[in-house]
Parts: structure tokens; sequence; C-alpha cells
């Protein structure tokens, strides 16, 4: 599914360039892409995408923390 009509941005390279560490913003998700917003509609898409990614991360790195813990008896 293309996510930006305006820079042919598909859903896929849209979550690939959120999934990063370092993309915090939706303007970071344009910038790896190397692309700009132009009109404007795609924005709250693009941000349900980075919440999206944010949660995935989060919800990754606490099962990690979990499966550190040492198991109770
Ligand atoms: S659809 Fe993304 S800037 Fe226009």
């Amino acid at each position: 599914m293309i996510v930006c009509v305006c820079n042919a941005l598909s859903e896929e390279r849209c979550r690939e360039a959120a999934c990063s560490e370092e993309c915090r913003t939706v303007g970071c998700i344009y910038r790896r892409l190397g692309a700009n917003v132009q009109c404007g509609r795609c924005l709250s898409t693009m941000t349900e995408i980075l919440y999206e990614e944010q949660d995935r991360r989060a919800a990754a790195a606490s099962a990690a923390r979990r499966d550190k813990l040492p198991a109770r008896a």
C-alpha cells in the first residue's frame, strides 16, 4: 500500500524506516527515506505507523528484559 502518494512511499518502506532506534519522529521517517512532506495528507497514517512501530519495539525490549530475569522457583 502506498502511504505517501507525493513521495511514492510504501507502507513497508515507512515501517522499515520507523523501526530504526533513532527514528523518534514522523519527520525522521521522511528524512530516512530521502523525502519531504508536501501535501501532508499522509501525516496521520505516518504517525500511526510510527506509534505502532514504537509500541512493537517497546514490547520486544520488554520481552527481552523479561527473558533475562532469573526463573522463579
Ligand atoms: S501524500 Fe505524503 S506528502 Fe502528500
